[in-house]
């Protein structure tokens, strides 16, 4: 089993480390590739030798087999995968990779009914050697060891994330549109699904129910970075040499890391984060549609929708790219890239917390989920502990003890964290700008700030204002960021923990084939915000777009709207 053969990887050979200037425009759409190796010292089984083409199909010709009715979609108006057709997905260097699972005999619905609890607990508390860790490493290394055609095998498990994201599958009823679990409301039942099955892999390969997966607690200061049971000297089937080197422990983790940022100290950088978390959990996601994002239904297309809910945008992309390796920005490898993120084992416990941070919304935040059908009828297909196709609704997931699990109650400290405007000496005044009118559409290659209007106060009604930054373009292919400043004339001694730092946008890379052009919005809700900053009186507002990635994002507009209007 244990492959001493080095895997080859493409990265780009014309770039710098992680430049500290601001990132240039770069119109490139791929930088040159050189070949790097990474010795497989984790035991994997080499992925090289296996022909996929040998064995694969696909699930689909099998639809006819499912339990659902001859016409699945004459009822549904759910984003469903369409699994007759799985596709080659692409990889950041343009080349092709079957991420597709194995054919199978039949697909059966599922529908958990746990009778035991089991409880996930934060990864920084496993020691390395305990008892806990050898049934982790033993179950790890069990599935990297099945074989390459068995669905459990662990590159098949990282392929599941590669073929549901990088274009694998088209929507179903829309063979033109490809189907995708980031960026809408699928992203958090998709990846707790996908998560589960994991678990349950791992329960059954060391015959121990009561197995759980660790979380990576990323949002509490013993846990911003990389946990050591990932990072063990000893040879570990949870290590993955594709992390960036600058970012082993001690290392703490930047939860809106931007390729090129400056590193603060450590004290500076978690008190940064708490805020981070803050504004996201709890300013920011106020409805379903800020938490989950919005909505994906039968007939759209996923590049022209409202997009990514908060979380899955801040921290949750922000861990991948920190997470993985990469020259530059352009060719991130393993956690930095969705094609290949799960084929870092630390991909399974930054999922287990971004799963949490659901549990968190719901039971110490007061947030609900949605009752729209279409999301709770939505259904995935993934193969079981038993190598067993399944079908799963996300109105089955909802409650994690049903599932069998929950989660350590460990203290969440950015629960009263408090954000605050940056002093200034002028209180009043803010700088002058162009409106957006005179500025956009354009390409975000340089900071812009504009002085938006807001909309007529005099109405009655306690509706909040949303800023929305409009019409967003940028090729999902490629890394994207910049981060949104309001009333703040000073960005370079602006942090997170400022009141005036509203948050960012960003994109981690999908690969595909052609270039796809997402276009869309992000919103930030600021009548709290601005009522902090003591602007709750002023007729217009100063907001500053920074851009974070050297490939252009392109920028519509940007307008003030009361959030029912
Ligand atoms: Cu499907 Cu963290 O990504």
């Amino acid at each position: 089993m244990a492959s001493s053969s080095a895997v080859a990887y493409y990265i780009p050979y014309s770039s710098t480390f992680f430049p500290n200037k601001p990132p240039k425009f770069n119109n490139r759409r791929r930088n040159p590739v050189v070949k790097f190796t990474c010795k497989a010292k984790n035991g994997e089984t080499s992925p090289g030798k296996f022909d996929r083409r040998d064995v694969l199909l696909g699930l689909g010709g099998l639809y006819s087999t499912t339990s659902l009715s001859a016409n699945p979609f004459a009822l549904a108006d759910p984003a469903l995968p369409d699994f007759k057709d799985c596709i080659d997905a692409t990889q950041p260097d343009q080349t092709l990779i079957n991420c597709c699972p194995p054919s199978a005999s039949g697909i059966k619905n599922f529908v958990p009914s746990a009778t035991t609890v089991n409880t996930r607990m934060p990864a920084q508390s496993v020691e390395v050697g305990s008892d806990y860790y050898n049934k982790y490493t033993a179950a790890i290394q069990k599935m990297k060891n099945l074989s390459p055609s068995d669905p459990r095998n662990f590159r098949q498990q990282a392929n599941v994330h590669c073929a549901y994201c990088d274009g694998g599958y088209t929507l179903q009823g829309s063979p033109k549109l490809l189907y995708e679990i980031h960026n809408s409301w699928l992203f958090f039942p998709w990846h707790r699904w996908y998560v589960y099955f994991f678990e349950k892999i791992c329960q059954n390969l060391i015959d121990d129910d009561t197995f759980t997966l660790p979380f990576w607690n990323w949002d509490a200061p013993q846990g911003m970075q990389i946990p050591s049971i990932y990072n063990s000297s000893v040879i570990s089937p949870l290590y993955d040499c594709f992390r960036n080197p600058d970012h082993l422990p001690p290392t703490v983790i930047d939860l809106e890391w931007s390729y090129g940022d400056v590193p603060v100290d450590p004290e500076t950088q978690i008190k940064y984060n708490l805020a981070i978390m803050h504004t996201q959990m709890i300013t920011q996601s106020k409805t379903p549609n800020d938490f989950f994002g919005n909505a994906y239904r039968a007939g759209d297309d996923i590049t022209t929708l409202d997009g990514a809910g908060q979380i899955e945008q801040t921290p949750h992309n922000h861990v991948h790219t920190w997470t993985g390796t990469a020259v530059d920005q352009s060719n991130p490898i393993d956690m930095g890239t969705f094609y290949s993120a799960a084929r870092d084992p630390i991909f399974f416990a930054h999922h287990a917390n971004v799963d949490r941070m659901w549990s968190i919304w719901l039971n110490n935040l007061g947030g609900s989920n949605f009752t729209d059908k279409d999301w709770l009828n939505a259904y995935f297909i993934f193969y079981n502990e038993e190598a067993k196709p399944v079908r799963v609704r996300i109105k089955d997931c909802l409650d994690t003890t049903k599932l069998g699990y929950k989660y350590e109650d460990v203290p969440i400290p950015w629960l009263d964290v408090s954000v605050k405007p940056k002093p200034r000496a002028t209180a009043k005044t803010l700088p002058s700008a162009p409106d957006p009118a005179q500025v956009f559409p354009t390409t975000l290659d340089n900071p812009i700030s504009v002085i938006v209007k807001r909309p007529n106060k005099s109405g009655t009604g306690s509706s909040e204002e949303i800023l929305v930054i409009d019409g967003i373009e940028y090729d999902k292919g490629n890394y994207a960021k910049f981060n949104v400043y309001i009333n703040e004339d000073n960005v370079d001694a602006s942090h997170p923990d400022n009141t005036e730092f509203l948050g960012s946008f960003s994109n981690v890379s999908h690969g595909h084939l052609m270039t796809v052009t997402m276009k869309t919005n992000k919103q930030f809700r600021i009548s709290q915000v601005l009522e902090e900053l003591g602007a709750g009186d002023y007729e217009n507002v100063l907001v500053t777009l920074i851009p974070k990635s050297n490939i252009p994002v392109k920028i519509n507009g940007i307008k003030i709207v009361f959030e029912d209007s």
